[in-house]
């Protein structure tokens, strides 16, 4: 038994103002809104504006997190950032986001673990708090995915886009966050990457005319491999809970493609209406991509309070991992 037992206090989300749609993306390379629409279930997705990074998008999320907590920002312990859009390399952007809060008795770092990245940084808060090594902890994915989409690719620009989601992960007197399950593959790193920018590939004129900073990615692929990880993660997170699939309440798969969520859910055998999805109006926002479509769920009242929520998640890397929280 543990210590402590971990719960989701307080969600938030963001998303900059301005939205680009299947039609805009008609102006731009060889698609169709039609095209985009029945293969993704994507209408369009925020892109944040030059004056937007990483940071400023999680700070809102943050922020609206740590309201609805109730807690004060001086109570954070530690804040962990999912993203692979940092504002810098270095300093982590988990430390920038702390600054603007005023979390002054927080630590903080960024982890990079691809679009699974929330319930990564899910699993180390509750680590920390069922330890009693913290009492709260806040976990943000959020990403600028704009700043490294390739608009000259229409097999990857139209899927991703920009917004930020936090949670905040408090010690609790009964379970909240149930169980959770990580798994990953290494093997095939290749199949979905940004070749250039880190020591392998540094900057140079060679790499940016080759457009190596950009999202390379083999989608058949990944989208096999995706419905594969997310079902076992969600079966081996259920059964860890010690529960059955028809206990959940809402699942909340990574809104990467409306295909991919419908093949994971038929896979499950969960209701449709038990689905949340939201792909339609962000696109794929990465590790963003869970807790904004929590913070809606929570807010939209679609998420009540006792309700068995399951998120599902497979990113770059591969990594991947699913969780059971009872809110
Ligand atoms: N518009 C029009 N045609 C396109 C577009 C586009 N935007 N993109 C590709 N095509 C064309 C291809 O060029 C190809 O044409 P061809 O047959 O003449 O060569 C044709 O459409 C079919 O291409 P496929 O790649 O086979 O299309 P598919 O049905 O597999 O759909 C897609 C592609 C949507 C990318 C799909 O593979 C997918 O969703 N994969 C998962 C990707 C994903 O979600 N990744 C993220 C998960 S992990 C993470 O979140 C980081």
């Amino acid at each position: 038994m543990p210590l402590n037992y971990a719960k989701i206090t307080g969600t938030g989300s963001s998303a900059p103002e301005k939205i680009l749609s299947n039609f805009d993306f008609e102006e731009i390379v060889d698609t169709s809104d039609e095209w985009i629409r029945s293969r993704t279930g994507i209408e369009k997705r925020h892109i944040a504006g030059p004056e937007i990074a990483t940071s400023d998008m999680a700070y809102e999320a943050a922020r609206m997190a740590i309201e609805a907590a109730g807690v004060d920002p001086l109570e954070i312990d530690g804040i962990f950032l999912a993203t692979v859009t940092p504002d810098y390399f270095f300093p982590c952007t988990a430390c920038i986001i702390q600054g603007k809060l005023g979390a002054k008795n927080s630590f903080g770092f960024d982890l990079s673990a691809g679009c699974s990245g929330f319930v990564y940084g899910l699993q180390l808060a509750k680590g920390m708090i069922e330890t009693g090594d913290a009492n709260h902890i806040l976990v943000v994915g959020a990403e600028t995915m704009s700043r490294i989409m390739d608009f000259e690719d229409r097999a990857t620009c139209v899927l991703f886009g920009d917004g930020a989601g936090a949670a905040v992960v408090s010690k609790a007197d009964s379970p909240g966050i149930m169980s959770l399950y990580l798994g990953s593959d290494g093997d095939k790193w290749e199949l979905l990457h940004m070749p250039a920018g880190g020591s392998r590939i540094p900057p140079t004129q060679d790499s940016v005319a080759k457009r190596l900073h950009y999202i390379k990615m083999k989608g058949n692929d990944v989208f096999k491999e995706a419905v594969k990880a997310m079902e076992s993660a969600s079966l081996k997170a259920i059964k860890k809970a010690d529960l059955n699939t028809a206990e959940i309440d809402i699942f909340i798969p990574h809104q990467a493609n409306q295909r991919i969520m419908e093949a994971v859910r038929k896979r499950l055998d969960i209701p449709t209406e038990k689905v949340y999805v939201n792909v339609n109006k962000y696109g794929n926002t990465s590790s963003a991509s869970v807790p904004i479509a929590l913070d809606e769920a929570v807010r939209d009242g679609s998420i009540k309070s006792g309700d068995l929520v399951l998120f599902s998640v497979f990113g770059a890397g591969f990594t991947w991992g699913a969780g059971i929280v009872r809110f």
